[in-house]
């Protein structure tokens, strides 16, 4: 055994395992849980993982018993109704919540739960909803039925000093501090009290964010006593009642509705174990949701009703009142077989098991220092808690030896190279990341202003995180996935004497020692639609958007989303190629059977343009009939239509970007390319990644030839051969044979060029070139191979000797 687990066992084999369980974690994983084999999948606050046991047990349920709509008498509605009755059973039990005492609503998840009880809490003007900051956004929600009843609604933090199990002097031990009161009517506050007012306050169990668990103790101070916490607070009056949102923290520490008497209680089965998916309960105390007011009826909810007439009468039973239609009644007889896996190996084991992972990894976060002593990693959520006051999620940022913080995408994109699956950003959680990462009002609407939207790419704005990563570990998480990401964050992200980050930045400063090498243009490549393949050419010419005709087309989906082969693979199998006398374009692909010709001379003669959008530019296009989409749609298996760059008036997308070496904004002319008019690569470079990618491959004993990695899986358009590897890097500008360009600094390369077609034509993904290419050429969470240019045009356009670039013309870098 290793020495790391065996340090860890010695101080958490108690915990950690299962010892006394039916199974052990290491028999779970390689009977129930094979499909994970090389994967570390850390996202199980998302959505854990069903067992593969669990599965079968569903099928072969399923498969052998006959299930009916339970809304009649037949014998297989009363199956349907026995499982569905035994399954409520189950549910209450989880949460220790007598049937006397509550009741169990099958809802489509815990999100309709929370708003079911928004939609129907008997909010008035008087009442009050109140919230803890860290809460999902799915409670946040609440607030607008409550502020829309014209009731208050304010956030609070809680702060604890003294936690669990404690019931004695514990509002001495909280402290609250309550945020500015929202209402979106003024003056209904001042109307006098009519009848009883109540108001919700709603908590999770378990923080979504930080993992902080929340003491239930609140559920009976708030009931009782909510004066002793919310002190200064006008809004004490009234009944109180208390919401849990127990989606994330049910999978670990279910609320023991027992001891802490809350009014509701929500859950999604797949936080519980992985499947169903689409199903939620809301559990709710008798006398509490009898208040609930509930306006629609439906099949299912009505007693009798009258069709013309204002007339309705409803069902009784507090399920059959708020269960609108037919229940999801297959996914709730799927449930049984979930919750035996839980109850074998018991809560409280699952419990201490998964903390033992999260306390592993913060403790070895926590002590992650760079070279010159700087701390790695900031954690989220009170770092001196005990073990058990967290729940099995950690969430962070990381910080480069310099102190500017590392964005989540960055993170995220390696993370998933080294195959684990973690969360970034805020979770919908926005209260817990603003007060975690200590961002304003006005940082939260500036970032917002600036574009940011939850699960986008701005990780950080004005150089502070907008979010942050998040792993999180379930009852089958095994210590060697803990290990596999910490390893991952030292061996990505820590700072050694020879730190790599510095690899790239002093390619960039050789300019003079290349001075004396000499290059020339290796090859051309035009690739006239976008993401299919290319064809090379000895000579081609030039023209005001890059090479003649290259991304001149482009595919999209029915519903305009240009396709790619990010998402369409089978793009790559089209090849392309043109014939400039005859003003031709053949395409061909292994699925059609014809070549198809397109000409682009008469076609563009014959039709007409129009403008579409695509990804939020206006493009002049013209568009092709019925048979030529045909074509492309067989070729790639889905229905698409091809669109062709107007060019016959130059109304072409003029794109800004930002040139990396130069720091300034420069105007290209673009078609459909990306971000520049060529890529260009050296063949030095790629020479040098195969090296590095072969050099790991035989450190990890892979035996077989090292396959050397072709230029052309770059998509370049041009590859010069001379000089240096990354000589490019420090190119500030070219001139091959008499023609000048302008460099717009490295291209930043994404999965993409991981995928590639073997012999037999399938595709084949790996993690590299990317991750050998992110050891040693990131920058800013950039991976950067290769350089993007334009044509600095003196000429005008055409087909003109002059404007041809020719293979073998030489390549003069940083003419001044
Ligand atoms: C704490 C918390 N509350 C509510 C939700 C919403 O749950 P669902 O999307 O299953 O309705 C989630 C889901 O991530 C959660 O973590």
């Amino acid at each position: 055994m290793e020495a790391s687990k065996e340090a860890f066992l010695r101080e958490f084999g108690e915990h950690y395992g299962y010892p006394n369980g039916p199974k052990t974690i290491d028999e779970i994983r390689a009977t129930e849980f094979k499909r994970l084999d090389g994967l570390v999948y850390l996202d199980h606050a998302g959505a854990t993982m069903y067992s593969e046991l669990q599965m079968e047990a569903i099928f072969k349920d399923f498969t052998t018993n006959v299930y009916g709509n339970p809304h009649s008498q037949s014998d297989t509605s009363s199956s349907t109704s026995d499982i569905v009755r035994e399954a409520r059973q189950q549910v209450l039990d989880y949460c220790k919540a007598s049937p006397k005492d509550y009741s169990c609503i099958f809802t489509s998840g815990a999100t309709a739960a929370l708003k079911l009880v928004g939609e129907a809490f008997p909010w008035s003007r008087q009442s009050c909803f109140t919230y803890t900051m860290e809460n999902h956004n799915s409670v946040l929600g609440i607030r607008e039925y409550a502020l829309d009843q014209g009731a208050a609604a304010f956030a609070i933090d809680v702060e604890e000093t003294v936690h669990h199990g404690v019931s004695n002097g514990i509002a001495a031990s909280m402290k609250v501090l309550q945020h500015q009161v929202q209402r979106r009517n003024e003056a209904s506050s001042l109307e006098e009290p009519t009848g009883e007012a109540y108001n919700l306050f709603a908590f999770p169990s378990e923080c979504n964010f930080s993992g902080l668990r929340f003491s239930l103790d609140l559920v009976k101070i708030i009931k009782e006593d909510s004066a002793r916490i919310l002190e200064s607070s006008p809004f004490c009056n009234g009944r109180w009642m208390v919401l849990i949102d127990a989606a994330k923290g049910s999978a670990t520490e279910p609320p023991d509705l027992s001891l802490y008497p809350a009014d509701f209680v929500v859950m999604s089965f797949y936080k519980l174990f992985g499947y169903p998916t689409g199903l939620g309960v809301l559990i709710a105390r008798n006398d509490a949701s009898r208040l609930l007011k509930k306006t629609y009826f439906s099949g299912g909810t009505v007693a009798t009703s009258i069709a013309d007439i204002d007339f309705v009468r409803r069902r009784k039973s507090v399920e059959e009142l708020f269960e609108d239609g037919t229940i999801s009644f297959l996914s709730i007889a799927s449930v049984h077989h979930g919750f035996k896996i839980l109850n074998s190996l018991t809560v409280s084991a699952i419990s201490r098991h998964t903390a033992s992972l999260a306390w592993y990894v913060r403790k070895k976060l926590l002590g992650l220092r760079h070279e010159n002593g700087a701390s790695v990693c900031t954690l989220y959520g009170d770092s001196k808690a005990l073990f058990h006051y967290f729940g099995p999620t950690v969430s962070f940022n990381l910080k480069r030896s310099d102190g500017s913080w590392c964005g989540y995408r960055e993170v995220e994109k390696l993370a998933s190279l080294s195959g684990i699956q973690l969360r970034t950003g805020c979770f919908c959680n926005p209260g817990a990341c603003a007060k975690y990462l200590g961002l304003s009002h006005l940082d939260l609407r500036s970032n917002f202003e600036a574009g940011h939207v939850c699960w986008d790419d701005h990780d950080i704005i004005h150089g502070k995180p907008t979010g942050a990563v998040r792993v999180s570990f379930a009852y089958m998480s095994t210590f060697e996935d803990a290990k596999k990401f910490i390893d991952f964050v030292t061996s990505s992200f820590v700072a050694l004497p020879n730190w790599i980050e510095s690899g790239y930045q002093l390619m960039q400063g050789s300019e003079s020692r290349l001075a004396a090498a000499s290059f020339y243009l290796k090859s051309i490549t035009v690739y006239p639609i976008k993401s299919c393949a290319g064809f090379n050419v000895e000579s081609w010419p030039l023209s005001s958007t890059g090479l003649l005709h290259d991304r001149e087309w482009v595919l999209t989906s029915l519903s305009g989303e240009i396709l790619t082969q990010k998402k369409v693979p089978e793009m790559c199998f089209i090849s392309t190629f043109i014939d400039l006398d005859k003003g031709i374009l053949f395409v061909e692909s292994p699925r059609c059977q014809v070549r198809l010709p397109i000409n682009f001379i008469t076609d563009s003669c014959n039709g007409g343009s129009e403008q579409i959008k695509l990804n939020g530019q206006r493009y002049e296009v013209q568009s092709y009939k019925n048979d030529v989409n045909i074509w492309f749609s067989n070729a790639i298996g889905r229905p698409c239509t091809l669109f062709r760059c107007f060019s016959s008036n130059h109304n072409f997308c003029l794109n800004k970007i930002k040139s990396a070496s130069m720091g300034r904004e420069v105007q290209s002319m673009l078609n459909f390319s990306n971000e520049a008019q060529f890529l260009l690569i050296s063949e030095e470079s790629v020479s040098d990644l195969s090296h590095r990618v072969s050099t790991k491959d035989v450190q990890k004993g892979a035996c077989g030839a090292a396959s050397q990695i072709s230029p052309m899986r770059f998509r370049p358009n041009i590859v010069v051969s001379g000089g240096e590897p990354y000589a490019e890097d420090g190119w500030k500008n070219l001139k091959i044979g008499n023609k000048y360009f302008t460099s717009l600094g490295g291209c930043n390369r994404c999965q993409m060029i991981n995928i590639v077609h073997d012999e037999a034509g399938l595709l084949q993904k790996s993690n590299e070139p990317l991750a050998t290419l992110a050891s040693y050429r990131r920058m800013k969470g950039k991976i950067f191979f290769g350089i993007l240019l334009k044509y600095e045009r003196s000429e005008p356009v055409g087909r003109d000797g002059d404007l041809w670039l020719q293979v073998g013309q030489d390549v003069h870098p940083n003419i001044s």
